[in-house]
């Protein structure tokens, strides 16, 4: 029996009790195939999914909105990270305050953030239904305040950081030198900051990452006013990343590419889960994991951070992972097999250097990172 001592567990189950479907697993292979049924709150066809070890930390759910639909204007509580997996739309955002509308439109990949108590209306300008995936910090806030209808459409919480926001508050994110500090570590010196991110497939200024492994490529991303973030990471075909882990609730879903990842907890059993455009992902509290590119472009991932009290992973005095990464020399030689094996089923080749697997200290050079 699924444990449910969380007041946002307790509050999920309620939802599916209503009929909304609640998936609880640790892999999607593509959420805009997944079932979903009509939940009255939003007014829409949505399910849950209760991702491995993230009950507490995170929410996610996958909404739609069919051809030329509109949802009614909802304000939540949190700050809600929205991406988009299927068509096209507009959205208008407003403040109980001042009225005066944000409106932007939003494409496939795109991101956007909707700050905490904004009425936020959404509409789809498709010929085909809008699936949208929600993230939020949700669980972490009813552990404080644990009274569920406290989050929705309060008429008692007027005041939104919209009010008061300019007509740029949902322009392009843009990317600035880091100039504060995270607990999140250095994840590059170059964060891509906003409320807005037009196309996760197509942006091309990233930071080289050294320390995990495959000459892949990094940047982070930063809300103002709030303490949701997230990186998109960026890897070239051929190769693989090293294996890592670290705490609970953080979400990857795949913007492009084509490839697989492995997890497993220390001395357990490994496990395959093929990813694509749509493909959702997350791995459980310390399980390892390690992502393989499988295509002949770039692949990417973007990686939804749970709370930054969950970052579960020491550091050292740069703010780099400690003895969380397994070095290529120390890993299973399956691993490097399997690899091949399947590059070779596609005509493909490794583009791993031989070096990698004999030098501990073997850096890989910057590669290009387009993946379109
Ligand atoms: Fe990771």
């Amino acid at each position: 029996m699924a444990r449910s001592y969380f007041t946002h567990d307790v509050w999920l189950e309620d939802q599916a009790d209503k009929g909304v479907p609640l998936y609880k697993d640790c892999y999607v292979d593509d959420l805009r195939d997944l079932k979903l049924a009509h939940w009255d709150l939003r007014g829409c066809d949505t399910a849950f999914i209760q991702f491995t070890d993230m009950n507490g930390v995170t929410e996610a759910r996958v909404q739609e909105i069919p051809a030329g639909g509109s949802l009614k204007p909802f304000k939540l509580g949190v700050d809600e990270l929205i991406y988009v997996l299927q068509g096209r739309g507009f959205a208008s955002v407003y403040g109980d305050i001042s009225k005066a509308h944000r409106d932007f439109e939003w494409g496939e990949r795109s991101a956007f953030v909707v700050p905490r108590n904004a009425w936020c209306e959404l509409r789809n300008m498709s010929d085909k239904p809008v699936r949208l995936l929600h993230f939020n910090y949700l669980p972490l806030a009813m552990t404080v305040i644990t009274d569920p209808n406290f989050f929705f459409n309060n008429e008692h919480v007027n005041g939104s950081m919209i009010d008061d926001a300019d007509q740029e508050f949902f322009s392009e994110a843009k990317d600035v030198e880091k100039d504060f500090g995270s607990a999140w570590g250095k994840v590059g010196t170059k964060v891509w900051k906003g409320n807005f991110w037009p196309d996760l497939l197509a942006w091309d200024k990233l930071v080289s990452l050294g320390d995990r492994g495959a000459g892949g490529s990094s940047i982070a991303m930063y809300v103002p006013g709030s303490e949701m973030s997230a990186h998109m990471s960026v890897f070239p075909p051929g190769r693989y990343k090293k294996a890592h882990r670290h705490g609970p609730g953080r979400l990857i879903v795949i913007p492009g590419g084509e490839g697989y990842s492995i997890m497993w907890p220390e001395g357990g059993e490994k496990k395959i889960y093929p990813w694509h455009a749509g493909s959702a992902i997350t791995p459980p509290d310390q399980y390892f994991h390690q992502h393989f590119n499988l295509g002949t472009k770039a692949a990417r991932y973007f990686a939804l951070h749970p709370p930054v009290q969950f970052i579960g992973k020491d550091e050292d005095e740069s703010g780099n992972a400690k003895e969380s990464n397994i070095n290529y020399p120390n890993e299973e030689p399956w691993i490097r097999e399997y690899f091949e094996e399947e590059l070779a089923k596609r005509g493909l080749k490794t583009d791993m250097p031989e070096a990698a697997y004999t030098d501990l200290d073997y850096v890989f050079k910057p590669a290009p990172t387009a993946s379109q």
